[in-house]
C-alpha cells in the first residue's frame, strides 16, 4: 500500500514536471503542485495490521485446468452471449475479465465455473477440477439467522467442531465471531465468511465475480494479499483496481460478443474508458485526429472535454475533502490522549485511516488519469 502510493506520487511528481516545462500550462502546473503538496502528509501515518485469510491449498492437477475451444456461451440456445471463446487456463493463471456492465463477463465466468454448458464449440476440464466461486449474491443469500459457524458446519457435516472453528480463524472469524447471527455481522465480515464457504474444498480454480463490492478496505487489503498467497488459478471481475492490479497477471476483455486479450495494462485500460471510449477494443491510435482540422475541430475538442473537465473537478474536490477529513484524523491519532483512552477506539481509529487512505488514494489517482485524458484531448 505505502508503495503503491509512492508509486502515484512518484508519477504524480513527473506529470507536474513535465507540465512545468510548458510555460503555456503553467497555472495547471501550478494547482498541479499544490495538490502534489497536499498528497504528502498521506504517506506517513502507520499501517493498521489486516486480518488474515488463509486458504487451503489445493492437490495439484496437470494443467491445462480448463480449455475452451470455439466456445460459445448463453442462457438461450441460438442466442449466445458470447461467442468464439478460445481460451486456456493454466494452474497457475490470474486472469481479471475486463469490459462494461452487461458484456458478459459473469457469463463468461459461469461457463469458467462449470455452471453453465457451452451452446456450441467445447470446454474441456481436467478430471477432478475443483471450483470455488465467489459472487455478490452469495452474501446476500447467507441466513441471517445463522451463524458463521452454522453455514459452514452444514457444509462439513462429518467434521469436528474444532475444525469448523479453525477454519472460520483462517478468515479472520475468530472466537467473538463464530456464533453471531448473520444479519449482525459486518459487511466485510460475511464477505470473509461466503469466502470461507467458496473455498472450503481447497478449489484448484477460484473465481470472484465483483467480491469486493460489500467490503471494507481492511478486508479488500486482505482478500488481496490473501490471493497472492492463494496456490490456484483465479479469474476475477472486480472494478476494484488496485485488486485487479495487485492480482491479476493477465486481463481479458469481454466485449462485443466474445472475450480476447486486452493489449495493454490496466492503466491503458483506465485511460480508455476515462477518455470516453465505451468499448476499449475499438481504440485505435488517433489518425483521425489528423484529419480533423480547423475551428470547428477544436470548438468539438473543447466539447468532448466537458465531461473529463466536470471529472477533474469532481476528483480534485474529493481529494480535498478527503485529505482534510484524514488531516483531522490523523491529528486525534498523533494525539498522546488518544492512546489512553479505549483501544477499541484506536482501532476504531486505525481502520478509518486505512479506509481513508484507500479511498484518497484511488480519487488522487483518477483524479491523475483525468489530467492526463484532458490534455491529450486539449
Ligand atoms: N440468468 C440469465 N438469463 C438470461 N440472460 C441473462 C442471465 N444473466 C445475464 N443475462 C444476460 O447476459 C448478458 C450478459 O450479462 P452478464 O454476464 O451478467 O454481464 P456482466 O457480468 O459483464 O455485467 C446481459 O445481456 C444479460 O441480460
Ligand atoms: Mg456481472
Amino acid at each position: 500500500m505505502a508503495s503503491r502510493q509512492q508509486n502515484e506520487r512518484a508519477r504524480l511528481q513527473a506529470f507536474v514536471d513535465r507540465f512545468r516545462a510548458k510555460a503555456s500550462k503553467a497555472r495547471q502546473a501550478q494547482s498541479r503542485v499544490k495538490m502534489l503538496e497536499r498528497m504528502v502528509p498521506v504517506s506517513i501515518a502507520t499501517e493498521a495490521p489486516p486480518p488474515a485469510f488463509d486458504f487451503p491449498a489445493p492437490a495439484s492437477l496437470r494443467p491445462p485446468l480448463l480449455t475452451l475451444d470455439n466456445a460459445a456461451v448463453g442462457y438461450a440456445p441460438g442466442k449466445p452471449v458470447l461467442r468464439h471463446l478460445d481460451f486456456r487456463l493454466d494452474p497457475d493463471d490470474r486472469v481479471a475479465l475486463l469490459g462494461a456492465n452487461g458484456n458478459g463477463k459473469s457469463t463468461l465466468a459461469k461457463l469458467i465455473a462449470g455452471r453453465l454448458e457451452p451452446l456450441s464449440g467445447h470446454a474441456i476440464r481436467a478430471p477432478r477440477l475443483t471450483c470455488g466461486f465467489f459472487a455478490q449474491h452469495q452474501i446476500e443469500d447467507l441466513d441471517p439467522e445463522g451463524t458463521p459457524f452454522d453455514h459452514l458446519a452444514r457444509l462439513m457435516p462429518t467434521a469436528h467442531p474444532e475444525a469448523v472453528r479453525a477454519r472460520l480463524a483462517r478468515f479472520g472469524l475468530g472466537v467473538d465471531k463464530v456464533f453471531v447471527k448473520a444479519r449482525d455481522l459486518s459487511g466485510g465480515e460475511k464477505a470473509r465468511l461466503t469466502l470461507a464457504l467458496a473455498t472450503r474444498e481447497a478449489p484448484h480454480l477460484l473465481i470472484l465475480d465483483e467480491p469486493t463490492n460489500h467490503l471494507d478496505i481492511e478486508a479488500r487489503e486482505a482478500l488481496a494479499e490473501a490471493l497472492n498467497e492463494f496456490p490456484g488459478a483465479v479469474v476475477l471481475i472486480s472494478h476494484d483496481w488496485h485488486l485487479v492490479e495487485m492480482v491479476a497477471d493477465r486481463l481479458w476483455l469481454v466485449a462485443e460478443g466474445t472475450a480476447r486479450p486486452f493489449q495493454g495494462d490496466l492503466e491503458e485500460y483506465r485511460r480508455l474508458l476515462l477518455a470516453g471510449r465505451t468499448d476499449p477494443s475499438d481504440a485505435r491510435d488517433g489518425n483521425g485526429e489528423g484529419r480533423r482540422g480547423g475551428r470547428r475541430a477544436a470548438a468539438a475538442r473543447r466539447r468532448d472535454a466537458e465531461p473529463l473537465r466536470r471529472r477533474l473537478r469532481d476528483a480534485e474536490a474529493l481529494v480535498a475533502a478527503l485529505g482534510k477529513e484524514l488531516a483531522t484524523l490523523e491529528k486525534d491519532l498523533a494525539d498522546p490522549q488518544t492512546y489512553g483512552s479505549e483501544r477499541a477506539r484506536v482501532t476504531e481509529l486505525l481502520h478509518r485511516q486505512t479506509d481513508l487512505r484507500g479511498r484518497l488514494a484511488s480519487a488522487e489517482s483518477d483524479w491523475l488519469i483525468a489530467s492526463e485524458a484532458l490534455d491529450a484531448a486539449g
